[in-house]
């Protein structure tokens, strides 16, 4: 373990000035823009294709240079190169972080560590690459149709078996990147253990063409383990059925090589499941699950939208690595975006954050947020085991626009919470269509819809940044008793994050974006966002529970009161 223990941000003086700051704030974002004409431009930042305007959040020159100041004493720039080089500042799990190495190219002279770096003896750049080809390998033989199933047939169905980061990254990508995906391939994700879910997803899929990839670093998630048997099950029952394959046990491990790989840091249990080693992609105890998208775990992706396009993903996300290492602080913009977290989240009270993307391909990505950040920094105790001195993480949430407009917005508009939101967009829709009709009001025949989107976007940020004041509303001939209902604090923060499109290059970026946040947060507050000790707990509960739930009595009475009426109820209304 390599960390000394974390600065207490709150001993600073900076955190002192931003609390003071903060106890008589009133930020009146018209006011500083009307009073500062070079407010917008001074505000907005360049990070690979990403255009990131934090002019709409409630910030001052002042406010920055404190932040800025913070991330100094923190040390957020040579923890980030410390992280990066391989030092172990996961201190709970005693381990490296180095998912920034899934993503360096195989050539480059001037990489940083340089090419061939060892982290404990292990070559990083040699095996990460090692196991890419090995991925892309595979990858082309589905897509060719020279990987079949045992019954000769062309792989038609990728299923994904996995849960938390070994399935929100692959559908979230997968959904985002669905244009790229080779025609007459499709893939589908199954990782509640709820049985509806893989009964829903195989119920119409043909075994002959449908091929498995069972996704676990540990290979010990109860969840994906029983749904990989179920799935194995449901094989040998459907290839059986329709005589594809003979009821013999050498039959079935055939089908099983056929139809089955895996992706895990455990090879030796992929093997006891049956599966073949050949046909097993691994990765490294330093690839921390919500990090490993880029890894082996994104083998579902690779095989839908190919090697080529794989390699423009990871590419993105290494420029914003770059981005991140050597970009100085006031202008690096992961380290704003999370030092504004910071400013939300501890001085001005925020509990929950809004991430707003206007692309519909990006549906999933608050979802895969909500992991990446709350698994991360969801922590009360700081690296050296002591409490932390101040509120960390955020509860991230959110849905694409326009959706979200006629759902939640209210509350963020005119409810009593501050909710920072993040706006995302991209400039170039996979589909420009144009309205012809010629009947949608003011919307002119030949209308181009993403237009009409974006126009949302542009609107929602200006309305939270500069609202509608009490004299607007009158002079609109508003009667007296609804003047206050029809107006308009303003002062909502929300950040624009702009790309040209959304190709694979600018989902990488936007990924690691949110990663080097989540570092750049972590590190203010002196946590280990690596590790999730939280998530044991339930585990082990529900191991200890799941006797009782089978009728076994001694283990039913030694549940406390309302969790041993719960399941007596459960067992009561089970058919
Ligand atoms: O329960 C949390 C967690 O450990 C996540 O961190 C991880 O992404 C998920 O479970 C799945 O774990 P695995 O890939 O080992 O099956």
């Amino acid at each position: 373990m390599t960390e000394s223990a974390p600065l207490d941000p709150t001993t600073t003086d900076a955190w002192q000035l931003l609390s003071d700051i903060a106890t008589d704030f009133s930020p009146d974002l018209r006011a500083w823009f009307a009073d500062d004409a070079g407010r917008a431009e001074r505000y907005t930042f360049q990070a690979g294709d990403l255009t990131v305007d934090l002019s709409k959040n409630l910030l001052t020159d002042e406010i920055l240079a404190q932040l800025l100041q913070l991330a100094e004493l923190s040390g957020v720039a040579p923890r980030y190169r410390a992280m990066i080089s391989g030092e172990h500042i996961n201190v709970t799990e005693d381990r490296a972080v180095l998912h920034t190495a899934l993503r360096r190219p195989a050539e480059g002279s001037d990489l940083e560590p340089p090419k061939g770096f060892t982290v404990d003896g292990q070559d990083i750049d040699g095996d990460v690459h090692a196991t890419l080809d090995k991925v892309y390998a595979f990858a082309d033989k589905v897509r060719s149709g020279e990987w079949t199933g045992v019954t000769g047939r062309r792989i038609e169905t990728v299923v994904n078996i996995g849960i938390g980061g070994s399935d929100l990254g692959p559908v979230m990508v997968y959904e985002a990147l669905k244009p790229y995906v080779q025609a007459g391939l499709e893939c589908r994700f199954v990782s509640n253990i709820d049985p509806s879910d893989i009964y829903e997803k195989t119920a119409d899929l043909d075994p002959e063409t449908t091929l498995f990839i069972v996704a676990s670093k540990t290979f010990g998630t109860l969840e994906t383990l029983t749904n990989a048997r179920l799935a194995r099950q449901w094989l040998w029952e459907r290839l059986g059925r329709s005589g594809a394959i003979a009821d013999t046990d050498e039959a079935r491990s055939g089908a099983v090589a056929k139809h089955f790989v895996a992706v895990s840091t455990a090879l030796e249990k992929v093997a006891a499941f049956g599966i073949d080693p050949e046909n097993a992609f691994g990765f490294w105890d330093w690839v921390g699950g919500r990090y490993s998208v880029d890894s082996a775990i994104g083998t579902s992706v690779a095989v839908a939208i190919g090697p080529d396009r794989f390699r423009e993903f990871l590419a993105g996300f290494h420029t914003i690595d770059e981005h991140m290492r050597s970009t100085p602080l006031e202008r690096n913009v992961p380290v704003l975006m999370g030092l504004l977290n910071v400013w939300y989240a501890d001085f001005l009270g925020a509990q929950s954050h809004a991430v707003l993307p206007y692309a519909q391909y990006l549906h999933r990505f608050p979802a895969y947020l909500q992991q990446l950040t709350m698994e991360s920094n969801g922590k009360s105790v700081r690296w050296d085991g002591s409490p932390v001195t101040t509120d960390t993480g955020e509860i991230f949430w959110g849905e694409p626009g326009t959706n979200g407009q006629h759902a939640f917005y209210q509350l963020i508009h005119q409810g009593t919470r501050l909710i920072p939101a993040d706006f995302i967009a991209v400039a170039n829709p996979a589909h420009g269509l144009t309205d012809d009709s010629g009947d949608g009001g003011a919307v002119e025949p030949g209308a181009d819809v993403h237009s009409l989107f974006l126009a949302n976007f542009f609107a929602q940020t200006k309305a939270l940044a500069f609202g509608k004041t009490a004299e607007e509303v009158r002079a609109e001939g508003t009667k007296e008793s609804i003047v206050s209902a029809r107006t308009f604090s303003g002062n909502r923060p929300t950040t624009s994050i702009l790309a040209p499109e959304l190709t694979p290059s600018v989902l990488g970026q936007l990924i690691a974006l949110y990663e080097h946040i989540v570092f750049t947060e972590g590190t203010i507050w002196g946590i280990d966002s690596f590790d999730q000790w939280g998530v044991e707990l339930g585990k082990q509960l529900a191991l200890q529970i799941t006797p009782a739930v089978d009728g076994d009595t001694d283990a039913l009475d030694a549940q406390d009161s309302s969790t041993k009426a719960l399941i007596a109820k459960y067992l009561e209304l089970r058919r």
